[in-house]
């Protein structure tokens, strides 16, 4: 709770920087670095092919969580509720409870449809610390929109917004939300925006870690790539194949 804490006191006072991790190496990577390591749902296509979030289950989320919590010490882990797993009250607190117990994480994060805002007070008030997440939201939408550009989007994001605070989350995604309502969101709300897609003007940012190092070959406008892995590891798989048909692998030094 106190690192919850301490995230909601950040805001307007230090920049949030938040990644996504699945897996061992990244979260020992990352927790040097991240305020937030979000177990996100975006496994299900940047790491296991799949075409959308849509279908990924609980227990293959709890699995990659637990590898990722492990190996935090200083971040805060958030672990993604997949989609139709929080359909209801009693199956979203039986759910989150289920995550939370199993994988020790800090938090939940659940993508807002516009209406289960007692759901996500449902959490809250067991004790789980919820991470809203707003704009597009890639559980519910099947076409790729930016949001919040026309005049009615954006009142309805702002009610969304001060909803998902009333309903007790700790820290709000805003996904691919025009710059303008992203920014007035931000200064509407007291706890912290993390924006992915929507701008400077939110108190934090996000990005899906596979995008941003140049892994999964997926980059819309919104990503930045900060560095081009698949390059790196392509350059790696090349040297060892040359190596073991040209018999200089394994050498003396790698053998038994
Ligand atoms: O699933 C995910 O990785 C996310 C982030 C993109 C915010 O929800």
């Amino acid at each position: 709770m106190k690192k919850i804490s301490k995230i909601i006191n950040s805001k307007n006072k230090k920049k949030l920087v938040c990644l996504t991790a699945y897996s061992k190496p990244f979260a020992k990577i990352l927790d040097n670095h991240c305020d937030i390591v979000l177990v996100g749902d975006s496994l299900a296509t940047a790491m296991l092919g799949m075409k959308n979030t849509h279908h990924i289950n609980i227990d293959t989320m709890i699995l990659h969580a637990i590898s990722v919590r492990s190996n935090l010490n200083k971040a805060i882990c958030v672990v993604d509720m997949p989609a139709n797993s929080y359909k209801n009250i009693k199956q979203a607190k039986q759910n989150a409870k289920k995550i939370f117990n199993k994988t020790k994480c800090d938090a939940v994060k659940l993508e807002c449809d516009g209406k289960n805002y007692k759901i996500i007070k449902s959490i809250v008030d067991i004790g789980i610390p919820v991470m809203g997440h707003i704009g597009f939201t890639p559980q519910h939408f099947k076409k790729f929109k930016v949001q919040g550009v026309l005049g009615n989007e954006r009142k309805k994001l702002l009610e969304q917004a001060v909803k998902n605070q009333e309903a007790g989350v700790f820290s709000l995604v805003l996904e691919c939300i025009n710059g303008s309502t992203a920014k007035a969101v931000t200064k509407l709300l007291k706890i912290p925006t993390i924006g992915i897609g929507a701008s400077i003007h939110c108190d934090g940012q996000i990005l899906v870690t596979d995008d941003m190092l140049g892994l999964s070959g997926f980059y819309p406008k919104f990503i930045k790539k900060f560095a081009n892995l698949n390059n790196i590891i392509e350059i790696g798989v090349k040297k060892y194949k040359k190596a073991v048909l040209n018999k200089k692998f394994p050498s003396k030094k790698n053998t038994f």
